[in-house]
């Protein structure tokens, strides 16, 4: 009977603000990046799978042209969240993720639902990267009459327009490797400079700038017609498809939350906060919709159902040397995504193993690099596994799941911190205010953040619920398969070896430049 009072406050149990907040002042890291530096750091961690590899299976699948559209919708939903985001970055501005904003708030529960979320998200996402970057490599080669295998970089499971998955014989080996390789540079070390991103940023927005400029000309205006094809039945086409497309292009933003992580290094959090993850967001915005005007313009949007949807485009613009271009772009751009995602999900493992909430694996700081080498290995191993096995389609899915129950656990964070601490300062707030309704603080932003991420997630599980009922059963398996796991992992581990729940402090500082 004693336990169970005591077990349920643990759940609760929360990191001290005030703690975070002082650590923050101490944590020796110099406040040098602007608002331009932020821009650049969310552009670059933005840019990536979402805009040369989701486009086309979107636009196939769902929206047609109106993949267009959905960019719009997705963008909405993100920038509402990237608002709470810079609210909880402000308040507490500690080199951490979501996760610590939730720790800090919400408690220990949350927080674990959170950083779970968190890693399948950025896990699938790692996958999906790496197939784009298999089907990009396999295009540059074959312009050089090199032919990369089917069998050697397409996935095991494959799916089907109408959402049949049937088995290939195949195994995307390349994807696998090229998740090794980041692997390996994970492990001996990297310190990725706001040069280099600079750098990686301007190639990667040069290329979609001369694919637009080069592709205008190649658009032929009535594969626009209809803009958004007939219903089809389900999410196939109409306007069930656009907003179905919207959350799987939910995947296409995810980075601008790495601008808040950056916070403690920041010169003004107050102004230059919002503008990097607002600025970041409006650029990748009409970069992205530009791109898939061009794309469904010269490429009927039936034949886009690829991992490399650019390269068919390009193909189709008559210009060799300029394909050649534009792949090497793409796989640049992958690259650097796939890079700060692996790196990312690792530190996210590490400061929640550092909680005591995962095992030490994940926090365990190799002899010679001092880099959490266990763990990165570890995720990068289950990353390969999808990578290899899982179709585009279905990793696009489950990440649309993780990013939009972790983002409105978000925004529940900001409504329950302005709820138990109205006094903490904020020197940036959500607009358009709120107000409280039976003593609980309820913000316009907040809720429709909420709203925006629900109504993305709904067509996912429908479609999934859809799919189960007529015995495609993988999507509901892996899903819940994860979640059990979470459970049981949280139960017979977090929940008995938490620090916060024995009442021990745990500074930002202990998580290591970066998370
Ligand atoms: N937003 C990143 C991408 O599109 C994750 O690759």
């Amino acid at each position: 009977m004693t336990g169970t009072p005591r077990c349920y406050s643990r759940l609760f149990a929360r990191k001290s603000i005030a703690a975070l907040q002082k650590d923050a002042e101490s944590h020796g890291l110099k406040r040098t990046l602007g608002r331009w530096s932020l821009l650049f750091l969310g552009v670059g961690c933005i840019l990536g799978a979402g805009i040369y590899v989701m486009p086309g299976t979107t636009a196939a699948s769902f929206a047609g042209p109106g993949v267009m559209l959905s960019f719009v919708l997705a963008g909405v939903a993100c920038a509402l969240t990237a608002l709470c985001y810079a609210e909880l970055a402000s308040a507490m501005p500690v080199s951490g993720s979501a996760y610590t904003y939730c720790y800090a708030s919400m408690g220990e529960v949350f927080a674990w639902g959170l950083g779970w979320l968190l890693l399948l998200e950025y896990n699938l996402a790692a996958s999906l990267l790496a197939v784009g970057f298999s089907g990009y490599l396999a295009s540059l080669f074959a312009d050089f009459g090199i032919i990369i295998p089917a069998a050697l970089s397409s996935p095991t499971i494959q799916g089907t327009a109408d959402g049949v998955f049937q088995m290939t014989g195949s195994v995307n080996l390349v994807a696998a490797a090229a998740i090794f390789v980041v692997t390996t540079v994970l492990v001996v070390g990297v310190n990725e400079s706001a040069r280099i991103n600079a750098l990686l940023v301007i190639i990667k927005t040069a290329v979609l700038a001369a694919f637009i400029i080069v592709g205008i000309g190649a658009i032929q205006p009535e594969n626009w017609t209809p803009f958004i094809p007939p219903n089809e039945g389900g999410f196939t086409y109409g306007w069930q498809g656009v907003v179905r497309g919207a959350s799987m292009l939910f995947f296409a933003y995810i980075g601008f939350e790495t601008v808040s992580t950056a916070a403690s290094e920041t010169r003004e959090p107050k102004r230059d906060l919002p503008f990097g993850i607002l600025g970041s967001l409006a650029v990748c915005t009409v970069v992205y919709i530009a791109v898939a005007a061009v794309l469904t313009g010269v490429v009927p949007y039936k034949e886009l159902g690829v991992p490399d949807p650019i390269a068919i485009a390009v193909d189709r613009m008559g210009h060799p040397q300029f394909a050649t271009l534009v792949k090497i772009g793409a796989l640049t751009g992958l690259a650097s995504v796939l890079l700060v995602n692996a790196f990312g999900q690792s530190r996210i493992a590490f400061a929640m193993s550092r909680d005591g909430l995962l095992p030490p694996l994940f926090s365990r700081l190799h002899a010679r690099w001092l880099t959490p080498s266990g763990g990165i290995v570890a995720l990068g191993t289950i990353a390969a596994l999808g990578a290899a096995f899982l179709p585009l389609s279905l990793l696009g899915d489950l990440i649309s799941i993780g990013v939009a129950s972790a983002f409105s656990i978000v925004a529940i964070s900001v409504m329950w911190l302005r709820t138990t601490r109205p006094d903490l300062p904020r020197p940036f707030t959500v607009p358009f205010g709120g107000r409280r309704i039976g003593g609980v603080w309820i913000g316009i932003v907040p809720l429709a953040a909420i709203v925006f991420c629900w109504a993305m997630i709904l067509p996912v599980a429908i479609d999934i619920g859809a799919k189960a009922a007529r015995g495609e059963l993988l999507p509901a398996v892996i899903l819940g398969a994860y979640a059990m796991l979470g459970v049981m992992v949280y139960a017979l581990y977090g929940l008995r070896r938490s620090r916060a729940g024995h009442g021990e402090p745990i500074l930002a500082s202990e998580v290591p430049a970066g998370e």
